[in-house]
Parts: C-alpha cells; sequence; structure tokens
C-alpha cells in the first residue's frame, strides 16, 4: 500500500478500506494523459522558477521514462497503488530522488483528475468524431446508390406511402449528422483548463495558468477553481450525447432486424456479421445489431448513473466523483465500438431491391396518390378519401392492389376515375412527384447528396 498522504495518520489503514478506496484497477487508463499533464506542470513550474531547471529535466525524464517502461511491460501498474496519479509520483520518486518529491508542488489531485479526465474525454470525442464520420460515410453510400430503390415508407409500422432506399437512409444520416454537431459542441464548451485550480482555492504560488492551458490545447484557464474541480458537466453532456448515438443506432438496429427476418426480407446481412444458432442449423441472426440494441440500455444506465452521483453533491471536490470514471468508459467503449461494428455491418449488407419494391406495391401505399388523382379531377379531397377507402375495402375483398382494377371496377365506384389513372399511381411516379426539400425524389435526393457531400468536405 503506497499512500501519498501517510503524514498525519497513526495507523495503517484496513486492508478493506484501501481496496474499496482506490481507483488504481480503472484509472490506470489515464496513465498516458496524468503523465502530459504533469510534464505540463512541472514545465510551468520551472517556467515560473519555482522548481529549477536541472529539477524540471529529471522530472520530465522520470515521467517520460516511466511511460516508456509501462508501454513495454518493464513496469507494471499494481494495486499497490490507490490511484494512477499516486502510481506516477512515488515512480518519479523512486527514479529520481529527491528532484520527484517536487512534482506536486502547487498542484492537489483535485485538479490533477479533473485535467486528467478531461484530456481523456477530449480525445475520445476526437475518435467518436472520426467514428461518427465514418457511419456518415457509409451511409452515403448508400444513399448514393438507391435513389431508384423504392420501398415502402411506414408510419405505425404500417406502410405508408413509397420512399426510397436513399430517402430512408438519408433520415439517419440527418441524425448522425447531428450527434457530430452535438460532439463539436461539447468539446468547444469543455476546452478549458482546470489545472492549477489546487485542491480547491487555487494556491499561493504564482503558477502560469495561461501557459499549461495551452501548453494542454485547451482555449484558456477555467475561471472559478471550486468549480474547476467539481465540474463533471462535460461527461455528463458527452455521456447524453452518446445516449442519443446509441438511440440513433438502436432504431436503426430494430429496422435492421425487422429487414432481416423472413417475412421481409429487404436485407441480407452478410455473413462476416451474423451468427448462427448451435441447435438450429438454418438460423443466421442479427446478433451485432440486436446487442447494439441492447447496448443502448448500458449507455442511458451510465448517463444515469453519473446523473445520480452528481446529484446533491456540495463544493467542491468530494470522493463520490471518482464514480465517474466507470460509467463514463464503460459508455465511451461501447459507443465507440457499437458505431463501428455498425458501419462494418452497414458497408456489408446487400439490399433486396425487388422485394423491397413488391412490398411498397402491396399495401396501398399509393392510395393517397390515388386520392389526390380524383382531386385533380374536382373531387373535394375529403371526399376523394372517402371513394379510395371504398376502393381499398373492394381490393381487400377481392385481394389486389388499386391498379390491378380495371377502369369499368374503378368507375364503378366513382365515374371520375380515367385511363390515365394508372400512370398516375405507379410507384415511380408516386416517387418521382415528391419533389419538395427534403422528399423522395431523385432531383430532392440529389439536392440532398450534394449537401451531404458538402458537410463532409467541411469537417474532414
Ligand atoms: N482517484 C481520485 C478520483 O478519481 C483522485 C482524486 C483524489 N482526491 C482526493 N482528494 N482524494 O477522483
Amino acid at each position: 500500500m503506497a499512500q501519498l498522504w501517510g503524514g498525519r495518520f497513526t495507523k495503517e489503514t484496513d486492508r478493506k478500506v484501501y481496496d474499496f478506496n482506490a481507483s488504481i484497477n480503472f484509472d490506470r487508463r489515464l496513465l498516458d494523459v496524468d503523465i502530459e499533464g504533469s510534464k505540463a506542470h512541472t514545465a510551468m513550474l520551472a517556467h515560473t522558477g519555482i522548481i529549477t531547471d536541472e529539477e524540471c529535466r529529471l522530472i520530465t525524464e522520470g515521467l517520460e521514462g516511466i511511460l516508456s517502461d509501462v508501454k513495454n511491460g518493464k513496469l507494471e501498474i499494481t494495486s499497490e497503488y490507490e490511484d494512477v496519479h499516486s502510481f506516477v509520483e512515488a515512480n518519479v520518486i523512486k527514479r529520481i530522488g529527491d528532484a520527484g518529491k517536487k512534482l506536486h508542488t502547487g498542484r492537489s489531485r483535485n485538479d490533477q483528475v479533473a485535467l486528467d479526465m478531461k484530456l481523456y474525454t477530449r480525445s475520445d470525442i476526437d475518435e467518436m468524431k472520426n467514428k461518427v464520420r465514418m457511419v456518415l460515410d457509409v451511409l452515403l453510400k448508400v444513399i448514393e446508390d438507391n435513389t431508384q430503390t423504392i420501398m415502402p415508407g411506414f408510419t405505425h409500422l404500417q406502410k405508408a406511402q413509397p420512399v426510397t432506399l436513399s430517402h430512408h437512409f438519408a433520415a439517419y444520416f440527418e441524425m448522425f449528422k447531428r450527434d457530430y454537431d452535438r460532439l463539436l459542441c461539447i468539446r468547444e464548451r469543455m476546452n478549458y483548463c482546470p489545472l492549477g485550480a489546487g485542491a480547491l482555492a487555487g494556491t499561493t504560488y504564482p503558477l502560469d495558468r495561461d501557459m499549461t492551458a495551452r501548453m494542454l490545447g485547451f482555449t484558456a484557464p477555467t475561471a472559478n477553481s471550486m468549480d474547476s474541480v467539481s465540474d463533471r458537466d462535460y461527461l455528463i453532456e458527452y455521456l447524453s450525447a452518446l445516449s442519443i448515438i446509441m438511440m440513433h443506432l438502436s432504431r436503426f438496429c430494430e429496422e435492421i432486424i425487422i429487414w432481416n427476418s423472413n417475412e421481409y426480407r429487404f436485407v441480407n446481412i452478410d455473413d462476416s456479421f451474423a451468427t448462427g444458432s448451435s441447435i438450429m442449423p438454418q438460423k443466421k441472426n442479427p446478433d451485432i445489431a440486436e446487442l447494439t440494441r441492447g447496448k443502448c440500455g448500458r449507455v442511458y444506465g451510465d448517463l444515469m448513473a453519473l446523473l445520480t452521483v452528481m446529484k446533491g453533491l456540495p463544493l467542491a471536490y468530494n470522493k463520490d466523483m471518482q464514480e465517474d470514471k466507470e460509467a463514463a468508459f464503460d459508455a465511451m467503449d461501447t459507443a465507440g465500438s457499437c458505431l463501428e461494428l455498425f458501419a462494418g455491418m452497414i458497408a456489408s449488407m446487400t439490399f433486396n431491391d425487388d422485394i423491397m419494391r413488391e412490398s411498397a406495391a402491396k399495401g396501398f401505399t399509393n392510395a393517397t396518390d390515388a386520392a389526390d388523382y380524383l382531386v385533380g379531377k374536382g373531387v373535394p379531397f375529403r371526399d376523394a378519401h372517402g371513394i379510395i377507402g371504398q376502393i381499398v375495402i373492394y381490393c381487400d375483398n377481392n385481394l389486389k392492389s388499386i391498379e390491378d382494377c380495371t377502369l369499368d371496377e374503378l368507375k364503378s365506384i366513382s365515374a371520375y376515375f380515367d385511363e390515365d389513372i394508372y400512370e398516375f399511381i405507379s410507384l415511380k411516379t408516386c416517387v418521382d412527384k415528391r419533389l419538395t426539400k427534403g422528399a423522395p425524389a431523385q432531383a430532392a435526393m440529389e439536392e440532398f447528396i450534394a449537401e451531404a457531400k458538402d458537410f463532409l468536405s467541411k469537417i474532414s
């Protein structure tokens, strides 16, 4: 048990207390950022004359040595240390002796851990942005390739009106585009450096907080030292953004599960992204989509855990806040791997265009257009709606679609029908006429694609 704070204690910590209190088993992943932060702090201590240049050189070498020894397996992070910060400091002292004892001058683990979490989160946001971008690229490819692939659009999971696969995917493109924007905003808002806030009240040393903020890539130092050490808003915002990403993935996965079912067969999940059954030889299951849908709950749980940890905490640092890590890391790992796997699943998936078109042709997806046809012939919309309703009953009873009816059959219900009805309600016409911005017609989708490409070119 290697502790930094033994001075005022006369008894050994109870082993169970020590283990309960320790965070080394999960905060060891902060090693890189802890060392990065410590190097900046050390350089600033030398710059302001708080330590000598020689001490700075020794400490920096010690920090770099620890990092490379851990990376190449020469040094192990063990649970002998309470947390990653203790591990680093103890090992600096072990390596370079007395100069190492000056590393923590003008610093507390409270501002140190606040900095570490921010550095870690910031680089995770950058990786997450790339993963969202990967999904956007994969979606755009499907969108570009399928502007003519007609499928039924649904409301209440009932066939509603014909759309295209391109249009359907474009809806998700918009969702992930907003997710990307959200990540950008969070990154910008969180990018203020807490280092130098000390335990809660700043320090009496003449620290140059601007210098460390600059060195570590922050916009500026934080403005209030108490807030600096107790702010976890950015983690809550990030986990909210990840929850929304997971919700989008989960909705999409639900559709893929439905589309991949024997009843729909709209898509084929590639063998490399599907799994089998140990008993039923015929099975090819959409496990990746199902797991993603399931893991959405995990990320919501992580967000809820963090919100609940923070609720009611008095200023400033409280040990409760150590609980931020497992939830945050779990959400980051989960969302990151779900995005990656999702992109791979979509990129390797194939689409059964004929089955989708066939499905759109059944289920009266052109009923609205048939009513609009009558409106064009002078029938008020509400009456037209009623007439087509009667035709739907007739077709249902006779197991056919509206376009399968002869003109005589149609005329027997309304005299307004003419030969041009068939062209008017063909699926192609139904889609082609939906030209308003954001609608599925080819020209509208081309405009969408141009805007999507423009967006992607600006974020790369
Ligand atoms: N392991 C701690 C955490 O994750 C580091 C900060 C400890 N500070 C303290 N005053 N006990 O929050």
